[in-house]
């Protein structure tokens, strides 16, 4: 593969073996010097057409691990505003001869298009409700390494499913590695059709958690709501907000995610987000880790990589 543009597509071999680089790359950021020369030589421009905490400073922290020169560029103050389209702005960048460009755009398909365009890998850093592969990863890696295995758990995903690209990718990516997946959501929440994905779904939040492995939980996603009707947080928590106590319905050994950000007190509470079964921050870095591991494995199919 010369880009990442999604999930959809890898083998099971392929998500096998970037776990696997990505434990190598876990191991070495744990220790005092971090850096390799993998990507030495190389460019990556990370291109954020949305806003980002987690995965743009995962994916500049990662090239510099890797000793790649990573330049951040600044939507806000670039000449989109001026007008420019995505394409030409990709064809300019591409004009300076980057190895990697990392693109996180807000429409479903952006991403794709752009890498038909340009000469260099292109990875998803995550395109309107389409995709987000490298979070899928990291929440594979975060989920393998506490229970040793992915095949045979049950994992909930809750909350805004129609607008999340993390769902979207994590039910391709869990349902191939053998995982069983619940979506539990309000009917307003669940894109039309989405059984087809070989999930259960659930609309009453205390039935869809009761005895599973894995409780990944969601933000309403309202800037992609325009208009439509949104429930008020204290409604929405009331039933489907994870709490401990619709917490103690999952299996007792059950572990708590969320892919960032999070809106305390409308999706999970703060006990729960910070309390001894949540794996939140574990997966901020593993994010790092698989982000590594994906530039590292992009490189190897760059000419002379
Ligand atoms: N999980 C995630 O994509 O977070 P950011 O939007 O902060 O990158």
């Amino acid at each position: 593969h010369r880009h990442l543009l999604g999930i959809e597509g890898l083998s099971h071999l392929d998500i096998e073996a970037l776990l696997e680089r990505a434990e190598t790359y876990v191991a070495l950021s744990r220790q005092v010097e971090k850096k390799t020369a993998t990507l030495r030589g190389r460019t990556q421009i990370n291109l954020f057409f949305e806003p980002s905490t987690r995965t743009q400073a995962s994916f500049e922290l990662a090239g510099k691990r890797l000793g790649a020169d990573v330049m951040n560029m600044s939507v806000g103050s670039s000449s989109v505003k001026k007008g420019e389209t995505l394409i030409d702005t990709a064809a300019t960048l591409n004009a300076m001869r980057p190895d990697i460009l990392v693109v996180r755009h807000h429409a479903a398909g952006a991403v794709n298009l752009l890498a038909r365009k340009v000469d260099c890998s292109v990875v998803n850093a995550g395109d309107g409700a389409h995709e987000h592969p490298t979070q899928a990863l990291l929440d594979a890696l975060t989920i393998r390494r506490n229970k040793g295995r992915i095949a045979g758990l049950t994992v909930a995903i809750c909350g805004d499913i129609v607008h999340s690209r993390v769902a979207r990718s994590n039910i391709i990516l869990l349902s191939a590695l053998g995982a069983k997946v619940r979506l539990i959501a309000p009917s307003t929440l669940l894109p039309t059709g989405v059984e087809r994905m070989g999930v259960e779904v659930f609309r009453d939040m205390k039935k869809g958690l009761e005895g599973v492995d894995i409780v990944m939980m969601l933000r309403l996603q309202l800037e992609r709501m325009n208009g439509a009707f949104v429930p008020s947080s204290k409604e929405y928590f009331r039933y489907f907000g994870l709490d401990r106590d619709k917490l103690s319905l999952a299996a007792p050994d059950a572990l708590v995610m969320h892919p960032g950000p999070m809106n305390r007190g409308v999706e999970i509470s703060s006990e729960v987000a910070d309390g001894a079964q949540s794996l939140i921050r574990e997966q901020v870095e593993m994010g790092v880790a698989v982000r590594m591991a994906v530039l590292d494995a992009l490189a190897q199919q760059l000419p002379n990589g």
